[in-house]
């Protein structure tokens, strides 16, 4: 059984994988590069990586219509319980048997609070363990760290990586990542949403592949990898 990985835009992605649909970072509405609507997407399991508005996005209206659980950290599941959404939560470097697979949240260098002005506690990435073992590292929202290195040491099968600069890791450091991760096959994300991050996947997709033995996939919000 093989994980369906689709882009919807920016830094929101749809997982099928074990048999359930996951969202992550559903920001939707007002995405100029979001590829569904937020009142028709189904979601079984909602992962939020921080509170950043171009994050959390749709998940309280999509959570409460579709009851999916939300998957995120302690801080974010307090105010998420406050909205009447249901949550699980984790920590960093903390992981949990879910019914798709082995979640763990990872580290990132960034923040999270939330659009209101709410605390949201520290901002995560995602390692997916799939079913049948496959590794699907979301670095999500981060600069460049030097303990991607350990990550990458669970052999990583596939990392999704922004690479928009600005907020979080530019086509540099997000090439320096790709070397400690040492991942088999990449999807960009995190670009082109907004002016600010604005970049050129096949330019960076040239130089990773040029100096390193992953695949890079550039995809178009909308388009899926089978991994
Ligand atoms: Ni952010
Ligand atoms: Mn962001």
């Amino acid at each position: 059984m093989s994980t369906k990985v689709t882009w919807l835009g920016h830094a929101a992605l749809s997982l099928q994988t074990g048999g359930y649909h996951l969202l992550v970072d559903p920001f939707l509405s007002g995405n100029p590069t979001a590829t569904v609507d937020p009142a028709n997407v189904g979601a079984d399991f909602i992962l939020l990586s921080h509170g950043h508005g171009d994050h959390l996005g749709d998940t309280v209206a999509i959570a409460k219509r579709t009851r999916a659980t939300v998957i995120t950290n302690a801080e974010l599941c307090d105010w998420l319980t406050k909205q009447g959404v249901k949550s699980h939560g984790q920590h960093l470097g903390g992981g949990y048997h879910h019914p798709f697979g082995y979640l763990k949240l990872t580290m990132a260098i960034h923040g999270s609070g939330l659009p209101d002005g709410s605390y949201g506690g520290n901002p995560a990435g995602f390692l997916l363990t799939t079913k049948e073992g496959k590794r699907i590292y979301m670095a999500c929202d981060t600069g460049l760290f030097g303990d991607m290195r350990l990550i990458g040491e669970e052999g990583i099968d596939l990392a999704v990586l922004p690479i928009g600069d600005n907020y979080t890791m530019g086509p540099d450091d997000a090439l320096r990542a790709v070397k400690l991760i040492e991942p088999a096959q990449i999807i960009p994300i995190h670009y082109n949403t907004f002016d600010v991050i604005t970049q050129d996947p096949n330019q960076w997709a040239q130089r990773v592949e040029q100096e390193t033995s992953a695949k890079v996939h550039v995809i178009s919000p909308g388009e899926s990898l089978i991994v």
